[in-house]
């Protein structure tokens, strides 16, 4: 594991979009898992900035999200589709086709899981996931509970994970309560995993995920096993007195 200090958000988001961008200069058609979320926005913004100046192409990436909410439909601003082209592939050179997140809008998830996770497999699997923090240590939507579970999967969201995301939405009942998450499965098989954290609401799961015991109540914490992971994060989130 190597953990990357920033200063504060700003450094930690270039930090990672410079990770982000060496993976597609040294592999152009590179699959990249990604996440949406506050933390992610700064690094898309400095993705973008790079390709508007000619340093990065896009034009044979493919990418995996994380995750969906479901019954959100890609028209909806507060679902991840309409994030992802607003925040990111809009302003870039990737082909819409080349993107892909799970349907929130299907009547059967669980199929809509298994077709994600051949689509995963399809593709050759993930070479580099980017992966946020949830405040209860979940990554993707691998919220808290008795197993990993290696599978996309439809999960009931977590009661801090819905009062942490009611932010982006009008009232708190707006969130939905379900959503599809890509499982551990590819997270763990994915080449490289870069996990960007700030703010110091989240040095104490960090410290948990990072070298605390590694079970299912804090899905991070998987990541100890991964033979690859890059952790950038602030200041804030790697309190000194925490680690
Ligand atoms: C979103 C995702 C989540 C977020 C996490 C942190 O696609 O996968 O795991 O990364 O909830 O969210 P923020 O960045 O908003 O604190």
């Amino acid at each position: 594991m190597k953990i990357i200090r920033a200063k504060d958000y700003k450094e930690m988001s270039g930090k990672a979009a410079d990770i982000i961008s060496a993976q597609v200069i040294q592999k152009s058609d590179s699959v990249l898992g990604l996440a949406t979320g506050s933390t992610m926005l700064g690094l898309y913004e400095i993705l973008i900035s790079y390709y508007r100046n000619g340093d990065l192409d896009f034009s044979k990436v493919k990418t995996v999200n994380l995750d969906e909410y479901l019954g959100l439909h890609p028209s909806n601003p507060q679902s991840y589709r309409y994030y992802m082209d607003q925040n990111l592939f809009d302003h870039i050179n990737i082909l819409p086709e080349n993107t892909h997140l799970p349907s929130g809008m299907v009547d059967d998830a669980e199929e809509e899981c298994a077709a994600y996770d051949a689509l995963i497999e399809s593709l050759g699997g993930v070479d580099l996931q980017l992966l946020g923090l949830g405040l209860d240590g979940h990554i993707g939507f691998n919220e808290p509970g008795e197993a990993f579970i290696k599978e996309s999967h439809c999960i009931m969201l977590d009661e801090s994970t819905i009062k942490a995301n009611s932010r982006f939405f009008d009232y708190e009942d707006d969130v939905p309560r379900h959503a599809l998450t890509m499982g551990i499965g590819p997270i763990m098989n994915a080449k490289t995993v870069l996990l960007c954290v700030n703010g110091k609401t989240k040095a104490s799961i960090l410290k948990q995920v990072l070298f605390g015991p590694i079970t299912p109540k804090v899905p991070g914490s998987i990541l100890q096993l991964h033979p690859h992971l890059t952790v950038v994060a602030d200041e804030e989130a790697l309190l000194i007195d925490k680690f």
